[in-house]
C-alpha cells in the first residue's frame, strides 16, 4: 500500500509560523516522522506541499492511480475550498483530514471543515503528532 501526504498553504512555513500554535518542527522534520510511521505499518509513502489550490487539487487526482489513501492538511483551504472536497469526493480513496491545532477552540471561521463530510475522519488538535494518529488511521483504512 502507498499513501499520499498532503500539506497545504503556509505549512511550508512550519517551524517558524506562529510557533506557539503550530510548534517548533519544520515541515521536512514531519515528513520523516509521517513516512517513518508508514515503513514501520508497512507502507510506502510520498509527500507534497503546495501554497496553491490548482496544485493541490491535481495532486490529489493523482490518488485515482497511484495511492490508495490520503492524508491531508489543507491548511486554510480546509474551511471554504469546494474545489478540494470535490477532489477528494472525485477520486474515491479514503482520506484522513489531519490539522496541528484543534479547530475548533480557535476562530469562528476555523470551525467549518467544507472537506470533512467526504473525509473518512477528522484528526485535530494534537500538534504533529495528529500526522502520526492519520498514519495508523490510515493503515487500517486502506487494509
Ligand atoms: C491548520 C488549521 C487551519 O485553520 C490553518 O489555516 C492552517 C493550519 C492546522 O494544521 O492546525 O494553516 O490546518
Amino acid at each position: 500500500k502507498k499513501i499520499l501526504a498532503i500539506h497545504g498553504p503556509n505549512l511550508d512555513l512550519l517551524g517558524k509560523r506562529e510557533p506557539q500554535i503550530y510548534g517548533y518542527e519544520t515541515l521536512a522534520d514531519i515528513n520523516e516522522r509521517i513516512c517513518g510511521e508508514a515503513k514501520k505499518l508497512g507502507m510506502a509513502c510520498d509527500t507534497f506541499q503546495s501554497n496553491y489550490e490548482g496544485a493541490l487539487v491535481e495532486k490529489i487526482h493523482e490518488a485515482l492511480t497511484d495511492y490508495d489513501g490520503i492524508l491531508l492538511n489543507a491548511g486554510a483551504y480546509t474551511h471554504y475550498s469546494y474545489a478540494i472536497r470535490d477532489a477528494i469526493a472525485a477520486v474515491k480513496k479514503p482520506c484522513v483530514e489531519v490539522h496541528l491545532s484543534n479547530i475548533h477552540a480557535r476562530e469562528e471561521f476555523r470551525h467549518t471543515s467544507v472537506i470533512a463530510p467526504v473525509c473518512a475522519g477528522q484528526i485535530a488538535g494534537f500538534g504533529s503528532y495528529s500526522y502520526i494518529l492519520a498514519v495508523h488511521a490510515l493503515s487500517e483504512l486502506c487494509k
